[in-house]
């Protein structure tokens, strides 16, 4: 049990023995480190509901409180806080045994959860760029971090192939070249022969016409009148159309697959919102039948607003008057599949935040339909945007969007200047300063974004992101290294890591309550759904580690138990900083 889990019983209890709520009892990092270790601000609140003298209280509180094993020194402060600084010798007990367990004192969840994470999102026919890289690392992290914590977790990219664009470019392809054989509506496959293997398209094809075709439906109501049209036949299972789809589909997942592998991105399901094709006319037939939806102008739609609305919420769109299906639709379908066939427990989606009006929709609906049931928690974890220095949406300099694969370049020549200036990895093989520079530059992209609040817009700092100095991936991963070459070093004198003694540095007792703090930081952030807490964390890690180095001269310490566990701290620091950087998407090098 963490440290401060300890703490909160005892003073629960201690509550519990004034006659007071265990609740009040809560113990948390204490605010001001130079008076105590920790805190608990129970008394406060408990002597207001009670009407009695809080620092009176807290005295009571602190008369039921005996655990000198763990307790150095207790301290009613100012209005009625009490202050509470650790045994030493327990720090030192908590440090061990965190560096002897495998998870390093974080519990697993004692109720696993099928989790669904809905990340990544993108289109079909699109290459992936700039707008796609928060979803990706964002959804990633809180993927990993739910893991960890014991949780079954199911990444699903979730991609959008079955809506109008796909109507909108299948038409631009018969205007381009209308004699394939997908158009032809006569095509009988059972006798014709199978359509044709080799796609007409590849992605760059498709990522032209995307445009072009969008201005034409935009410019022409009868060009998209027809791609409407496309779109509905597509839904309904033309042939020719679906053989056509199947090429769209494997070109760009080829392409898109390579892209999130280079950012370390990984799904384990590739569904899209075509998957549950098959579910959505039983699904709307059903809500109509049981007087959820209702038909509005030829429509289907599913009045979503609520008494207590402070702003006025459209009814969602289950099909169009056409009987063709949207966004919503599938979105609708795809979680009945999850709880349905999948198990989930918890749905979250890591979209941008703009869609915080479709999500608020789909939910209520969902509820409405019956499709979720109270059990299930479904949740928009909405971030903001990736912003140039102007506070415009990042973007190339010719004003055109930033590929995904061109920005993991930029970011990865980037590195390699830092390296260069730094004179970090000289003399090592091309190759691997190659390795390095991929791992550095992603590293400075990922920390860059995880490291802000997802729902805040930030600024690409290239220059800032990938300094090897200041809260950045780079200075991590050059802590995690260092630390590993101290190990190196150490081991090639014949010493090795011991038992972990109470700390005699101040430093040294300062990266010890850090360290102690991680099953509550990684709590912390699974409950906020909020990858940052860890980045934050992690570079106090680092920061207090780069501390106790100065102060602890580890390799020529003449005392054996206090070099032996002071090693133990090092690579009980280590640990910890991989952990981390693991739950973040970012590799360490093995020297740099
Ligand atoms: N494809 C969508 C877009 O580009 C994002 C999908 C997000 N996930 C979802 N379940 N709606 O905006």
């Amino acid at each position: 049990m963490s440290l401060q889990q300890q703490l909160t019983d005892i003073f629960g209890q201690a509550f519990a023995a004034s006659g007071l709520d265990t609740s009040a009892g809560t113990v948390a990092v204490s605010q001001r480190p130079e008076l105590a270790d920790y805190q608990c601000n129970g008394a406060l609140g408990a002597a207001k509901a009670a009407q009695v003298n809080p620092r009176d209280l807290a005295a009571t509180v602190l008369s039921h409180v005996d655990a000198p094993d763990l307790i150095a020194s207790l301290e009613v402060a100012g209005p009625g806080f009490i202050n509470i600084t650790v045994n030493d010798s327990a720090l030192a007990q908590t440090t061990g045994e965190m560096a002897s367990s495998p998870r390093l004192g974080v519990e697993l969840v004692a109720d696993p959860l099928t989790v669904v994470v809905d990340y990544g999102g993108p289109n079909m026919s699109k290459a992936l760029h700039v707008g796609h890289l928060r979803a990706a690392i964002i959804g990633e992290s809180i993927k990993r971090l739910f893991a960890f914590s014991g949780h079954n977790t199911i990444g699903d990219i979730h991609m959008g192939d079955w809506g109008m664009p796909i109507g909108q470019l299948i038409i631009e392809l018969q205007d381009r070249q209308p004699d394939l054989v997908y158009f032809d509506a006569e095509y009988d496959s059972a006798t014709d022969g199978p359509y044709p293997s080799e796609s007409p398209v590849t992605l760059e094809d498709l990522s032209e016409m995307y445009p072009v075709i969008t201005q034409r439906c935009a410019d022409d109501p009868a060009v998209a009148e027809r791609a409407r049209v496309a779109t509905f036949d597509l839904q309904n299972g033309r042939a020719g159309y679906l053989a056509l789809w199947q090429h769209f589909h494997d070109v760009s997942v080829a392409e898109q697959k390579k892209d999130f592998e280079a950012l370390g991105v990984n799904f384990d399901v590739w569904y899209g919102e075509s998957t549950v094709n098959d579910r959505l006319e039983p699904m709307v037939r059903s809500a109509l039948s049981s007087g959820v939806a209702r038909e509005s102008d030829g429509a289907v739609i599913v009045d979503v607003a609520q008494d207590d609305d402070k702003k006025e919420l459209p009814p969602l769109l289950l099909t169009r008057s056409d009987g063709s299906y949207l966004y919503s639709t599938t979105d609708l379908a795809t979680l009945d599949m999850r709880v349905e066939d999948m198990g989930s427990d918890l749905v979250l989606y890591v979209v941008d935040a703009r869609q915080s009006l479709h999500f608020e929709q789909v939910f209520r609906a969902a509820r409405k339909m019956g499709v979720l049931n109270p059990s299930v928690g479904v949740e928009h974890l909405g971030f903001g945007t990736v912003n140039d220095k102007h506070g415009k949406p990042f973007k190339t300099r010719e004003g055109g969007v930033l590929r995904l694969g061109d920005l993991i370049s930029l970011v990865t020549d980037a590195a390699r200047e830092r390296l260069d200036d730094a004179h970090i990895a000289e003399d090592y093989p091309e190759e691997e300063r190659d390795e390095i520079a991929r791992q550095v530059g992603l590293a400075a992209l990922k920390f860059g974004d995880l490291s802000n609040h997802r729902t805040s817009n930030y600024i690409f700092d290239l220059e800032r992101f990938a300094a090897f100095e200041g809260k950045t991936g780079p200075y991590l991963q050059y802590s995690a290294v260092r630390i590993k070459s101290i190990l190196r070093k150490a081991a090639d004198q014949g010493l090795a890591a011991g038992q972990i003694i109470a700390p005699t540095v101040p430093q040294e007792r300062r990266l010890m309550l850090r360290l102690v703090r991680l099953p509550e930081v990684i709590a912390r952030s699974v409950d906020l759904r909020a990858p940052n807490a860890l980045a934050e964390y992690a570079f106090d890690v680092a920061t207090d580690f780069s501390r106790f180095y100065e102060h602890c001269h580890i390799l020529s310490e003449e005392d054996p138990s206090r070099q032996a566990s002071w090693l133990g701290l090092v690579s009980l620091t280590l640990s910890v900083l991989t952990q981390l950087l693991d739950l973040l998407g970012i590799e360490i090098p093995e020297r740099m």
